[in-house]
């Protein structure tokens, strides 16, 4: 018997050149975003002292594919094409008739999926003369790979960490300073939005939603800066689907196709960049489940409610579609950062309308204990966010042992976990809490959701 090949890598000149762009093939055109002020769908003119104007016109495009810019392949060909691995260790382990396939993200230099979006941000940020660009970042990765993009297209870059995070994560922190960027825990006393969460919570672990409303009024204030957001946009979704479109190519390479798609959600952007690819062929009738995987407490697909919400705490953004489980909502300070988010991407809050994904949560000692095995069989030690991916896909392969059917599964891993070992460690000791979902506190957040005439 042949054996199968445990590493499916494409060469540099495999690597797709546009992106995919879902908004071409959705049966139903997407909910527009809402002024905050005036509740009318806003216009590019809205956006434009935040983005720049290429990134505004990919958020609205409706072109199935968005070529990639030369200069923005070359800085890919870093680290991609990232390999497609079969996690043959863990189907032994597992016992299980099915086949688990993952995409390595981790092998980026900032660790993660974040750099596919973050070097087409600084490009054309560049392009358009800004000199400045602000952010926030949860675990870090987002902030770690804006960072370094920022540094190549010579762009100064501020990062908003949220507090928890800066604390649990000195050398994310110590990273980014080395990439040139500027680093401030949030809520801070730099800003208008950031004061006024420090005069009524002192205390507070910090959120995503209030770093973005942080980095959003500084880059609103100068005119020489602007904003960038590493996830939940559309333009910033898109940018991630080279990963499944280079996953399908590999794929092809030892003639398979998957039936189960998983990807992590905080923002909802590597589980775009994995299923999107896909969820082309299922809307052309192939017949594949995705699955979106959340941490049970911040369970925004699964718990949250549909409607228009600001995507900020400080309530400085546009109204999106999307689900979510209120502005205010202060997750806890669970290990999985990244996922700490109060609502999800609009395209991906819209697909779960049409029914063409799936959600379901996990509490964060499952996930843990689904990386270790992970670590334990393959070597590679996961960030703290794709332990939710790989926990789904070890469920989805006991239960294919269990109904004696073999499903090939494809998850995406989107970080290692090299600067999550203190997170590791908590867990090794048996010191990390499943914290449960507070209805209460999430029943009065959703109480101050704007109202839409
Ligand atoms: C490694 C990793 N995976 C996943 C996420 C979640 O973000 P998204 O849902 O946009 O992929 C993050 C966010 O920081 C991350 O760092």
């Amino acid at each position: 018997m042949v054996a199968h090949p445990t590493k499916i890598e494409l060469d540099e000149k495999e690597m797709p050149t546009a992106w995919y762009n879902i908004q071409a093939d959705l049966p139903v055109p997407l909910p527009p975003p809402l002024h905050p002020g005036t509740h009318q769908p806003i216009g590019p003119a809205d956006l434009a002292p935040l983005f720049p104007m290429e990134l505004i016109k990919q958020e609205v495009s409706t072109e199935r594919y968005i070529d990639i810019p030369e200069e923005v392949q070359e800085i890919y060909k870093l680290w991609r094409p990232s390999p497609l691995y079969r996690a043959l260790r863990l189907e032994k382990l597992l016992d299980t008739p099915a086949k688990i396939y993952f995409k390595y993200e981790g092998v980026s230099p900032s660790g993660s999926h974040k750099s596919n979006t973050s070097v087409p941000q600084a490009y054309y940020n560049m392009k358009e003369g800004v000199k400045h660009i602000t952010t926030e970042t949860g675990a870090g990765q987002w902030g770690t790979a804006l960072s370094m993009s920022c540094e190549m297209f010579g762009i100064e870059c501020t990062v908003y960490m949220v507090k928890v995070s800066y604390q649990q994560k000195p050398y994310r922190r110590a990273l980014m300073e080395t990439y040139g960027a500027k680093v401030i825990a949030s809520p801070s006393n730099t800003t208008a939005s950031g004061r006024k969460i420090l005069e009524t919570s002192p205390d507070s672990p910090g959120s995503l939603g209030m770093a973005i409303s942080e980095a959003v009024e500084i880059a609103a204030q100068r005119d020489d800066t602007r904003y960038s957001l590493g996830s939940v946009l559309n333009h910033v979704l898109m940018h991630q689907t080279i990963i499944g479109q280079e996953a399908k190519l590999q794929l092809e390479k030892v003639g398979d196709y998957p039936d189960i798609i998983i990807g992590c959600t905080g923002g909802g952007s590597n589980f775009a960049g994995i299923t999107f690819p896909f969820i082309k062929d299922k809307f052309a009738g192939k017949n594949i489940r995705v699955i979106a995987v959340e941490p049970a407490a911040c369970p925004s697909l699964t718990k949250g409610v549909y409607t228009y919400d600001f995507g900020d705490t400080g309530q400085l953004t546009p109204l999106v579609k999307m689900h979510t489980l209120g502005h205010d909502f202060v997750p806890e300070g669970i290990h999985a950062g990244g996922l700490r988010y109060h609502g999800m991407a609009p395209l991906v809050s819209h697909l779960m309308e049409l029914g063409a994904i799936e959600a379901r949560s996990y509490h964060q000692n499952a996930t843990f204990e689904a990386g270790v095995t992970f670590a334990r069989t393959q070597g590679i030690l996961p960030g703290p966010e794709p332990t939710h991916a790989i926990k789904a896909a070890i469920d989805e392969a006991i239960r294919c042992r269990e109904e004696g059917v073999s499903k090939t599964i494809l998850f995406n891993l989107s970080g290692h976990g090299h600067f999550d070992l203190g997170s590791y460690d908590r867990y090794l000791k048996g010191d990390l809490v499943d914290i449960e979902y507070s209805s209460e506190q999430v029943q009065e957040a959703l109480s101050h959701l704007p109202v839409i005439a």
